[in-house]
């Protein structure tokens, strides 16, 4: 066979020609599920707004935020010019629009979940039964369940999947495929193929119609330390000699001991280790080096805001310790915005589409994921909620 050709597919006995199509080419099968308008997002535990920059990125449109703490609130607000609304237990599920696409770092409360899952099986009562057990991946679960949107996007730590020898991850896998019915896919990225940080997140992808989804591709190799640095920062951010001191120590001590890593020494050829929330308190787990003759120094908001992916017009309006705490929290935009662009090309495709759709004589040949049957229980039908 002359190279470049494909070979032909066999469909049943039949030897027919195929051919692969480009994604471009791909005809506007809606299936009356897709959205070819700007999808809808709600923007849940929003933080400073990383999902809502990757999906306004991506062609979406934000219907709804919310997050209850009101440093973040501000740097929102500074950024977006809408306040997010508060504690996401006194919001009414009814009172949040309706929406295509729902977003969530969801702050993960492992023990609440496998409390439910212990509840579960001793028959007792659970999750929403239980307003004290009330969970947030359960909010969230209760607004899927409620709005039926067509695709979503968690976010959480990598050890979410190990936690508990597995039984947290399950149970939420099991809440949103089994019980919500959604067709979900999971990955750990590591944020440094986009910025110069070692950060694993898992990010969970679901869709209401069984539809086939690929976790983008990042670049194999990320930037380097020195493309986010300031030129000339302030001095403020170099350690005391008190501070560099008591951190040697430390981490001499804790090296004997045989445990820790310490500080995180590092110049612009490296990458940084992941900038924790904590950041604020010494900054030790980031510190750049300025050199045998001068003490190192923690990285500027700013720099922390560039390390996260965040766009140069970002408004940092509020502390740097609260800043370090939003950032250090945060989502890294550029890897949001891959799998917003992904999920909304997903709802742009025919359902059970492949992405690299094959044509089989003058047919189009989709493998068909199952349909998903939903399994109600009960605790996905919470207790009436307080208006805001
Ligand atoms: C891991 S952070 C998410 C950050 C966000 N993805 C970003 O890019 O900035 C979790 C957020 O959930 C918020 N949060 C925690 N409990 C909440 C609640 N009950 N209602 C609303 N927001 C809550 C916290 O204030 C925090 O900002």
């Amino acid at each position: 066979m002359p190279e470049g050709k494909k070979k032909p597919a066999k469909t049943g006995n039949t030897r027919q020609s195929t051919r692969v199509l480009k994604e471009d080419s791909l005809p506007n099968h809606s299936n009356g599920s897709s959205t070819h308008r700007m999808p809808r997002f709600i923007d849940l535990f929003c933080g400073i707004g990383g999902f809502r920059i990757a999906f306004e990125r991506a062609g979406g449109k934000c219907e709804f935020s919310s997050d209850w703490d009101k440093f973040s609130q501000i740097t929102y607000e500074a950024n977006f010019g809408e306040k997010p609304h508060g504690d996401i237990h006194h919001v009414a599920v009814a009172d949040i629009p309706a929406h295509d696409i729902l977003c969530a770092g969801f702050p993960c409360q492992p023990f609440s979940i496998a409390g439910v899952s212990k509840k579960l099986s001793l028959g007792r009562k659970h999750g929403f039964d239980d307003e004290k057990q009330g969970n947030l991946f359960f909010e969230v679960a209760n607004i899927l369940d409620y709005h039926r949107p067509a695709a979503f996007v968690l976010e959480n730590v990598k050890n979410l999947r190990s936690h508990d020898q597995g039984r947290t991850f399950e149970i939420i896998l099991n809440t949103l495929t089994d019980t919500l019915g959604y067709t979900v896919y999971s990955k750990i990225i590591d944020a440094q193929c986009v910025v110069p940080q070692h950060r694993e997140r898992i990010f969970l992808v679901g869709f209401r119609e069984p539809r086939y989804f690929e976790f983008p591709d990042f670049p194999e190799e990320g930037p380097r330390l020195s493309s986010i640095l300031e030129i000339d920062p302030p001095a403020k951010y170099t350690l005391t000699d008190h501070l560099w001191q008591y951190l040697q120590n430390y981490a001499k001590k804790h090296k004997a001991a045989g445990n820790g890593f310490g500080f995180g020494l590092v110049d612009g050829n490296d990458i940084a280790r992941t900038l924790s929330a904590r950041y604020h308190k010494d900054g030790s787990e980031i510190l750049i080096s300025q050199g045998p003759d001068k003490n190192p120094r923690r990285l500027t908001p700013r720099e922390c805001a560039r390390l996260m992916g965040y766009p140069s017009d970002m408004v940092i309006p509020v502390s740097d310790t609260q800043a370090y705490r939003q950032f250090g929290n945060s989502v890294v935009v550029p890897v949001v915005e891959g799998i917003a662009r992904a999920v909304v090309k997903t709802m742009n495709r025919p359902v059970h589409a492949r992405p690299d759709l094959v044509l089989v004589g003058d047919n189009l040949t989709t493998v068909s994921l199952p349909k998903r049957t939903r399994t109600p229980v009960s605790y996905l039908k919470p207790p009436p909620k307080r208006k805001v």
